[in-house]
């Protein structure tokens, strides 16, 4: 069966260079992956621990159900202020007490149009992940620097070695995938 992954960008922004690296990545995954885009994160309440019981609204029982349907997530982050944007922590903090990224492969990329391409937003992004007890692999992250020089004014990724970075980094999401999928129910 297809491995079904959901692919989350940190940006709100229409014209997001995340989003962008994030459909260069759907149209890159392997022929037995299915990447299907979350659009949800901006309709989403802002986290309170006192709204978070048993009936959690539409949107994040949306955001709940896509995660555990899903059998890996691949999540494209800027950087604001040295961090991941709000918007994102905030989708993150809806799934801590349900627990869908448990165990769950999961992929971080952070894309910056300056240098260091929002490293400081991947290793936040990194730890609230490892937080959630995802599973993400070492060669499954990956930072983006000069983002803006790689993309065309369409937002096609047209760099040679972004390209190469983002097969990489969907090869390690498939192989979390197959392995999990290989090993026998109870050795989890
Ligand atoms: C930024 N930007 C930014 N870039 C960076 O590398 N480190 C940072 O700390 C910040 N901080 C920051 C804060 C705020 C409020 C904004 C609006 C922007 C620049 C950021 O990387 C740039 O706007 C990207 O284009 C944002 O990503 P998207 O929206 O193109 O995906």
């Amino acid at each position: 069966s297809p491995i079904r992954i959901i692919g989350i960008s940190g940006s709100l922004r229409s014209r997001s260079s995340n989003t962008h690296i994030l459909r260069a990545a759907a149209s890159l995954a392997p022929g037995d992956m299915i990447i299907t885009m979350y659009e949800g994160l901006g309709d989403l309440p802002l986290f309170n621990p006192d709204t978070d019981g048993d009936k959690p609204t539409a949107q994040v029982a949306d955001l709940r159900t896509r995660l555990n349907a899903a059998d890996g997530v691949l999540i494209c982050t800027p950087e604001y202020a040295g961090g991941m944007p709000g918007a994102l922590k905030n989708a993150l903090d809806w799934i801590v007490s349900s627990g869908e990224l448990m165990n769950k492969p999961a992929a971080a990329i952070s894309a910056s149009p300056s240098l260091t391409g929002g490293e400081k937003a991947l290793e936040s992004l990194r730890l609230t992940l490892r937080m959630l007890s995802a599973d993400v692999a070492d060669d499954g992250t990956v930072a983006i620097p000069l983002v803006s020089a790689k993309l065309s004014a369409e937002g096609e990724l047209t760099d040679a070695a972004t390209v190469l970075q983002l097969q990489l980094v969907l090869g390690a999401l498939a192989r979390q995938v197959r392995e999990l999928q290989t090993r026998e129910p109870g050795s989890l």
